[in-house]
């Protein structure tokens, strides 16, 4: 049984693609076949597996509109087991068009699509836009679960209410098994004390949301954080995820951590 993953966040700059990037990374070197689905026309996580706009002549858009199959857009990556649905900036036509067209089920499109891949995969990670959208809509949708990274800010609960909302509207509609996978704190600075008072509140008020840290972990935390690393930073500029590209940093070792606690738990 596959599991469809989307990483959600209408606040932008939070965090979603690099752990959607690192996720996906960490899954296929547990040796699950996965695949990523770039959703966002700014086509992050395309540049961060190290394709450039004129590598690839078909996209995620393509896809959505119609006019191809997911298969025929999909790319290998330096990863066996991991391949990639890119994304291209035409990808901010799609909300306008499914609106044009009046399409009956236009919230559907991403998950009729990926329904034969489906038994390709054991995981599917769908990387988001920063808005709430018709793109994150149709992710949330197709998704079987969500991770909600949470940028340990000021201000980081803010659109909190509106995701769940969000979420909400689409489990009594279209999606009623979606499940909240989980809170990931992301960029956490122990020298930062703001950076700490977010992490304690979400300890306080969300605790089941956060994805519990196993026996190993050194931190103390008791739960699974990604910390302010300079390597997570660097490695899109390498074109690879953080594992290929400092497998012993500490971000590195966050997102396998947070695989481990993906491939060990039940959803929900
Ligand atoms: N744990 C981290 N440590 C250091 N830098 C990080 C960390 N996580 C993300 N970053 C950096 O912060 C920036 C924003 O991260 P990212 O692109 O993953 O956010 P996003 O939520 O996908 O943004 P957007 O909403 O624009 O899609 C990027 O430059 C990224 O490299
Ligand atoms: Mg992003």
């Amino acid at each position: 049984m596959s599991e469809v993953i989307a990483i959600a966040n209408q606040k932008g700059g939070v965090g979603k693609t690099t752990t959607a990037v690192n996720l996906a990374a960490s899954l296929a070197v547990a040796e699950k076949r996965v695949l990523l689905i770039d959703a966002d026309p700014q086509a992050n996580a395309t540049s961060h597996y190290g394709f450039r706009r004129n590598a690839y002549e078909y996209n995620i858009y393509h896809v959505l509109r119609g006019a191809k199959e997911l298969r025929d857009v999909t790319l290998k990556t330096q990863l066996a087991n991991l391949d990639l649905v890119p994304s291209n900036i035409g990808l901010v036509g799609i909300e306008k068009e499914f609106y044009a067209k009046e399409y009956a089920q236009k919230e559907l499109a991403l998950r009729e699509k990926i329904k034969s891949a489906r038994d390709e995969y054991d995981y599917l990670i769908v990387d988001t836009p920063p808005t709430l959208g018709l793109i994150t809509i149709n992710a949330l949708c197709a998704a079987d679960s969500v991770i909600i990274p949470i940028q340990c800010e000021y201000f980081a609960m803010e659109g909190l209410a509106q995701l769940f909302n969000t979420v909400k509207m689409i489990r009594k509609t279209i999606n009623p098994s979606l499940k909240v996978r989980g809170f990931l704190p992301t960029m956490f600075s122990s020298s930062n004390n703001l950076s700490k008072q977010v992490f304690t509140e979400l300890k306080e008020h969300y605790s089941s949301q956060l994805f519990s840290a196993n026996d190993k972990d050194e931190s103390g935390e008791g739960f699974i954080y990604i910390p302010r690393n300079v390597k997570l930073a660097e490695s899109p500029s390498f074109g690879k995820p953080v594992i290929l590209y400092d497998v012993k940093s500490i971000g590195s070792s966050a997102y396998q951590n947070l695989a481990g606690a993906i491939l060990g738990a039940n959803v929900g």
